[in-house]
């Protein structure tokens, strides 16, 4: 009813990865906020043509300058009006004698404005208007600032100083190159920021990367002829030359002496080149087809000679005027380059030619964040800057140091954010909200120790120890023991899941906890009455092994891997070691690919042996089970189609006649029709989401009055569907198709779920338990390969022993099991485990030992074995 002594609060809720291109981790974790305000202050702009230093002057500032000259020394106030253009400059002479000048220098020599001028229209002008000679003496200050400000009135902000001792110097009022007369943009913020056109780089937009078509995609087989059609988009359905293509190449053959005869890649570049990209680009060097001469005299186009247009420009053509459908068929020769106006560096020339200590705001977010970070430690702000730009490096260093104390000092602010392993990016996340220092907040966190390993969950821990004795309090929802361990006062709730829980069994110390192993499960694993066992033996393996030679996609750096079959092996390592890019990337992608054609590309290796070992691979990752509220877990497992039969079964349905489909509230008959059978009615608003509210008509039920009337021991379908499967289970134990798939979801943990929940409301973790369940109640082959990452996502003790009961009964019956785990309770449980590492990013990548989870712990070099000792005790 009542919350007191609140503090300030924030909330960081789980995963939700964006996958945003133009999120990076500096703009998730607003890192790169701070930069822009600090280059935007403190930032020196270089002239983007020379590379010179701008700096812009009061003419105050000019002023003081000068009259450090010694006394006596003559000054002369130029303005500058041509720079080194070609011209006879006769129209801006006279203008200078209309407004009473009389001397004047051109290309460096004093001349008087009376006599006649001749210049060489030809040749590079430097003229500038004398404004101005004076002495240096006490006093001149007054006639030399109306000089100057005369000097730049008149030639667009510059002024040249010249004097005996110093010769020429220039000097400007505006952010602009003196050399080039460039203008660079005024320094604010938001010329720092890619998702700005104000910063944005004009040929990329910003996303440091052109999609565009690829010479090496249309020419996938260079050892090809052009006759035998090397050019794949000029071939036909059935892989042969297209007639229109044939006619084209015999007259570019004719035209251009192009051998048809010769692979492609033999042939000249220039030829290459011609028929890539166009007649104009070999035009312009000079090449000019053998029969040209008679086409020029005509002035006709010349599509097949002189004018070609290019394979690229054509597509790129027919790409841009094309349909979807069009486009959808030339995506395939399209690929993703880094943008070569920007290099990459998403931003536009001008800004990327601000440094701060040398640096551009494009090679900061290259570095690793603890390098940035030391140059940041090491950066010296003068007075004036440390005005403006104190507090802005304050926050931009704590945030980096708590990235770095988090374990992810290897990773660069301008690393895409969809690219990072689920530990890296929950971190980046939390960084967000905790990164700078504040004092007096309340942090709430659920499950911070999600996606991470042992050691990289103790960095955080201390983290959010450090954020408690800055006078913070912080609040963290956690299964992971090792937390529940060091938090400073335990709440415990309980005793079941779902409808059985939702009281407090305990509040206290941990140690409290601990010693009253019989109130609560997680008294009981604290106290260690209860416990995953060690399994009795670990089974050895006799059938062989899939083996990945030559991994290197990511940070893998070329590595032997072997998985043996028939066995439960555990792929190991910090986060960011590598363990989802071998087995997803490139294990999972090459069986996909021999056993389904499926087409997704494979990271980068040599080959795998032994695939002819297995005849099917299933995945089961954590994606969502269905984007619509239709789907759920009865539909999704097969479960909701024997019940619907079940209804239509019963004798009131049957005298009715109603067909199983009557149940059903994706297709007309039963369903409300209201809501087509939603229960729900989304409400458009504008510029908002929509906005869904219950169905008046059905009162959320999905069904029409008549079917609801049919009824199973009480329960209506909608009833039915709004039990949790342990609910359900009692009341359907006699249907043996029904009590099965009722039972595996029980055995995954997801007893406490609504078999009618919505998917677009399971975790992450139970979507995977729902996939795990429906591949479960399949036959299994006894030659199928399961792989699984991170399937204790979630869990709490209880449900992972569950969980492992059934990976085993999966693994008895012959088949193989590869879980990804940071779970030291399911590592040491596994028979066989790869533990990559050592560390995270560049620094991982290498298998640090492979072997029974024994041999694993007794390696000095692994992370994984360090902790993984104890739970071998017992
Ligand atoms: N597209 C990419 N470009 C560059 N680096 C990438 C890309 N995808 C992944 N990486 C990096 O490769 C490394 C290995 O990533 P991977 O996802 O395999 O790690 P992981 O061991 O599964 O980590 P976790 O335990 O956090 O899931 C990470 O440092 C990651 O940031
Ligand atoms: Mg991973
Ligand atoms: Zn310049
Ligand atoms: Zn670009
Ligand atoms: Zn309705």
């Amino acid at each position: 009813d009542q919350i007191t002594g609140l503090s300030p609060a924030i909330s960081i809720e789980q995963r939700t990865t964006g996958s945003n291109p133009r999120s990076t981790v500096g703009t998730v974790t607003e890192i790169y906020d701070y930069l822009r305000l600090l280059f935007a202050n403190v930032g020196i702009p270089h002239c983007p043509s020379c590379g010179q230093e701008i700096k812009s002057q009061s003419v105050e500032r000019m002023v003081e300058a000068i009259m450090t000259e010694p006394v006596e020394e003559r000054v002369n106030v130029l303005a500058p009006m041509v720079r080194g253009r070609k011209g006879e400059f006769k129209k801006e002479l006279a203008a200078l004698r209309v407004k009473g000048f009389t001397k004047i220098r051109i290309d460096g020599r004093l001349l008087s404005l009376e006599d006649e001028i001749h210049l060489d229209r030809r040749k590079n002008h430097w003229i500038d208007a004398i404004v101005d000679r004076l002495l240096i003496r006490s006093g001149a200050e007054r006639r030399l600032r109306e000089s100057i400000e005369f000097a730049l009135s008149l030639s667009d902000d510059v002024v040249i100083i010249n004097t005996n001792g110093g010769g020429d110097r220039l000097f400007s009022r505006r952010l602009a190159c003196v050399e080039c007369g460039i203008n660079v943009p005024e320094m604010t913020p938001r010329v720092f920021s890619f998702n700005s056109p104000h910063g944005a780089c004009k040929d990329c937009q910003g996303l440091g990367v052109v999609e565009d078509f690829d010479p090496n995609r249309i020419v996938p087989d260079g050892s090809l002829t052009l006759i035998e059609g090397a050019i794949r988009p000029w071939m036909s359905g059935d892989r042969k030359l297209d007639k229109d293509a044939k006619y084209a190449l015999g007259k570019l053959s004719e035209k251009f002496d192009i051998d048809l005869a010769v692979p492609f890649r033999r042939l000249p570049r220039r030829l290459r080149d011609l028929l890539m990209f166009g007649a104009a680009v070999i035009n312009r060097k000079k090449v000019a087809p053998t029969a040209s001469r008679s086409t020029k005299k005509t002035g006709r186009i010349d599509r097949l000679g002189k004018d070609f247009e290019g394979v690229i420009p054509n597509l790129r053509r027919r790409y841009e005027e094309g349909n979807w459908a069009t486009q959808e068929a030339l995506e395939s020769y399209r690929s993703i380059r880094p943008c070569s106006a920007c290099d990459g560096e998403r931003l536009r020339l001008e800004s990327r030619a601000v440094s701060v200590n040398g640096l551009s705001i494009a090679d900061y977010v290259k570095l690793p964040i603890s390098e940035a970070l030391e140059g940041f430690e090491r950066l010296k702000l003068n007075d004036r800057e440390a005005l403006v730009a104190d507090r802005v490096l304050r926050e931009i260093c704590d945030r980096l140091r708590f990235l770095k104390n988090v374990g992810v000092g290897y990773l660069a602010l301008g690393r895409g954010a969809s690219t990072l392993s689920g530990g890296e990016a929950q971190r980046i996340r939390l960084a967000t909200q905790i990164g700078s220092n504040l004092t007096g907040v309340l942090y709430v966190l659920d499950e911070p120790s999600i996606g991470l390993h042992q050691r990289d969950n103790q960095l955080l821990l201390s983290t959010l120890a450090r954020l408690r004795d800055l006078g913070n309090t912080v609040v963290v929802v956690e299964h992971d023991e090792e937390t529940i361990r060091t938090a400073d006062y335990v709440v415990d709730l309980g005793l079941g899941a779902g409808e059985h829980g939702g009281e407090v069994i305990f509040q206290g110390s941990p140690d409290e906890l601990s010693t009253k192993g019989d109130v609560s499960l997680t008294a009981a694993y604290l106290c260690g009455e209860r416990m995953i066992p060690l399994p009795r033996k670990r089974r050895r393996s006799s059938k062989g092994c899939l083996t990945i030679r030559g991994a290197r996609a990511n940070n893998l750096k070329n590595i032997d891997v072997s998985v043996p079959i028939g066995l439960f092996t555990a792929v190991t390592g910090v986060s960011g070691s590598g363990k989802s890019t071998l087995v997803n990337d490139i294990l999972y992608r090459v069986l996909a690919r021999k056993l389904y054609r499926a087409t997704d590309v494979p990271g980068q290796h040599k080959l795998i042996d032994g695939i002819d070992l297995i005849d099917k691979v299933i995945q089961i990752n954590q994606s969502p089970i269905g984007r619509t509220p239709r789907s759920n877990p009865a539909t999704y497992t097969g479960l909701f189609t024997y019940i619907r039969d079940l209804y239509s079964m019963l004798p009131e349905a049957r005298a009715r006649g109603y067909r199983p489909g009557r149940f059903s509230f994706n297709v007309k008959g039963g369903r409300c029709e209201a809501c087509q059978g939603d229960g729900v009615i989304a409400i458009e608003m504008h510029f908002l989401p929509d906005v869904y509210v219950t169905c008046e008509h059905c009162k959320g039920r999905r069904y029409n009055r008549e079917t609801l009337e049919i009824k199973y021991r009480g329960v209506s379908i909608a009833e039915m569907l709004q039990l949790t499967v342990d609910q359900a289970m009692p009341l359907l134990e006699n249907f043996p198709l029904i009590e099965s798939r009722l039972r595996t979801l029980q055995d995954v943990g997801l007893g406490y779920v609504a078999i009618g929940q919505s998917a677009t409301t399971l975790s992450g973790g139970e979507a995977q338990r729902v996939k795990l369940a429906k591949e479960l109640s399949k036959r299994s082959t006894g030659r199928t390969l399961y792989i699984l990452d991170e399937p204790t996502t979630g869990l709490h003790l209880e449900d992972t022993r569950r969980l492992l009961d059934v990976l085993n009964l999966l693994v008895d019956q012959g088949n193989t099991v590869v879980v990804i785990e940071h779970h030291l309770d399911v590592i040491k449980t596994a028979d066989y485990v790869v533990d990559l590492g050592p560390g995270g990013g560049d620094e991982g990548g290498a298998v640090v030992v492979q072997g029974t989870p024994e041999k694993v712990s007794e390696h000095e070099k692994s992370e994984t074995g360090k902790y993984l000792k104890r739970f071998l005790l017992h």
